[in-house]
């Protein structure tokens, strides 16, 4: 694996599902799959991360996103 891929970790738990995680992590998965960030990012689903009133919940490198959207993601992705 390259080791200079940024790993998102996006919650899979039913809360954040209700808020919308799936659709984030497919519009993601998409964006991630072309353009400028083309095979630099690795998407992981996770279980429950504890913060189900925030969500949907997405961790890029050391920063939680909570009611994470496509835009705050990416605006994270570049700064890290
Ligand atoms: S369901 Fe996502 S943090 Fe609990």
């Amino acid at each position: 694996m390259n080791s200079n891929r940024k790993l998102i970790f996006i919650c899979g738990g039913s809360d954040c599902k209700k808020c919308g995680s799936k659709e984030l992590r497919k519009e993601i998965q998409r964006e991630t799959k072309t353009g400028e960030l083309k095979g630099s990012c690795k998407i992981i689903r996770t279980k429950c991360m504890d913060f189900c009133k925030s969500g949907p919940v997405v961790i890029v490198g050391e920063q939680i996103i909570k009611k994470a959207t496509s835009q705050k993601v990416f605006t994270q992705l570049k700064k890290s």
